[in-house]
């Protein structure tokens, strides 16, 4: 009996935990916004950026203009080669690290804690609401047959597709963004607990404006 309950309970432990690990946010707007074409007018690079939080309706609203699926087939708001979404986007806010789930329009907790510093050298950018981290999984093209020495630069293609998309979104929202090709790898795979097949593409910050 005793053996039953103590199951029981871990049993009910393993589901609340993996519940908890999981944070659902609100459908995403898909209609309103700026006008495209003011938007584009608008896009450009600032390095400075308010030490706020954004609602969880902006945050879903940006992750589904960067990278959401706007199709019953599971494609997403970008193009990609061979229909492969080998670009994940790693999300670190002022409280925690997650991993967005495009399918499931949800954020997967990878840590708690204000790491957002981390992604920013030189410092300009640690105050950002959020950072993206493009990381892109080189196992997703096992067996497509894709030619090796182009898998990286697609890669990068699908990256830049997804943060030109968060740019608009930035702009539209009258927010400041940047994107680095210079960034602390090591201790950014080490906080998102990368494997030898994960790479990072570029690191993005975008939030409200000092
Ligand atoms: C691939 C790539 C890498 C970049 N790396 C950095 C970087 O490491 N640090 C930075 O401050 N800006 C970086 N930028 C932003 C550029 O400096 C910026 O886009 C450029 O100055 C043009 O300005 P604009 O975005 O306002 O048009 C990068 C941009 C791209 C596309």
């Amino acid at each position: 009996m005793r053996r039953i309950l103590l199951s029981m309970l871990l049993m009910l432990l393993v589901v609340s935990c993996s519940y908890a690990d999981v944070i659902e946010l609100p459908p995403p707007n898909k209609t309103g916004g700026m006008p495209l074409y003011e938007a584009e007018t608008l896009r450009h690079s600032t390095r400075e950026f308010a030490d706020v939080e954004i609602t969880s309706q902006d945050l879903s609203d940006l992750l589904y203009v960067t990278a959401g699926v706007n199709r019953d087939s599971g494609l997403r708001v970008y193009p990609v080669a061979r229909g492969v979404h080998d670009i994940s986007v790693y999300v670190f806010d002022k409280n925690g690290v997650y991993k967005f789930d495009a399918l499931k329009h949800s954020l997967e907790l990878i840590t708690g804690g204000d790491y957002r510093q981390a992604t920013s050298k030189p410092a300009y950018a640690g105050k950002a609401a959020i950072t993206f981290v493009y990381v892109q999984d080189l196992k997703k093209w096992e067996g497509e047959g894709a030619p090796e020495d182009r898998i990286e630069k697609w890669g990068f293609a699908h990256t830049g597709a997804m943060l030109q998309n968060a740019y608009l979104f930035a702009a539209s929202k009258g927010w400041n963004a940047v994107v680095r090709g210079t960034f602390e790898e090591a201790r950014i795979r080490r906080i998102l607990k990368l494997n030898r097949k994960q790479n990072i593409t570029l690191v993005h910050s975008i939030g409200p404006r000092p």
